[in-house]
């Protein structure tokens, strides 16, 4: 078995809506980002790759690079899964806290660990979203942007 953490920040800015662990949710501001700027999705890849001892997303997809222009992070999830697959594992589970004093993010927790699980390759009870406020507290508080942190555990196939 093997533990990874990964923990991203984007800024809001622009128009909304924002794309979160691949889902749209409407919003006044969008993120100032290359990609969708889906924070949460690059939590969980970096999660992963810091399972695998592979660096970071920043590491496999450049932000000088502009072929990932716009690109939706769903793409780099699951080349991500690739690498993971490759390497021998598979996803135990991952548990992902999104924390943003806005937008209200619970209605919308099911489809996105829907979507996750998709890209993942495993069922919905291995993979966990939650969203909590900073009691208007930081720069999340103040919703200057969206934080959020994963972790995983994966686990070698057993061939
Ligand atoms: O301290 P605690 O996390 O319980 O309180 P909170 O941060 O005010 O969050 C209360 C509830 O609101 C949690 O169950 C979250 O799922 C939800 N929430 C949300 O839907 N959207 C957010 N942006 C933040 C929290
Ligand atoms: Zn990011």
């Amino acid at each position: 078995m093997r533990i990874g953490h990964g923990f991203d920040v984007h800024k809001f800015g622009g128009q909304g809506p924002i794309v979160l662990a691949g889902i749209e949710i409407p919003f006044e501001h969008g993120f100032i980002a290359h990609s969708d700027g889906d924070v949460a999705i690059h939590a969980l890849c970096d999660a992963i790759l810091g399972a695998l001892c592979l660096a970071d997303i920043g590491n496999h997809f450049p932000d000088t690079d502009g072929q990932y222009e716009n690109i939706s992070s769903r793409i780099l999830l699951r080349h991500v899964v690739g690498l993971m697959e490759q390497a021998g594992y598979q996803l135990g589970n991952a548990d992902i806290t999104i924390v943003a004093q806005a937008p209200k993010i619970s209605p919308h927790l099911l489809a996105m660990r829907e979507c996750l699980a998709q890209d993942l390759n495993c069922q919905l009870d291995q993979v966990n979203v939650k969203a909590t406020t900073t009691e208007k507290l930081g720069y999340a508080g103040r919703k200057e942007g969206i934080a959020v942190h994963a972790v995983v555990l994966l686990m070698a196939k057993d061939e």
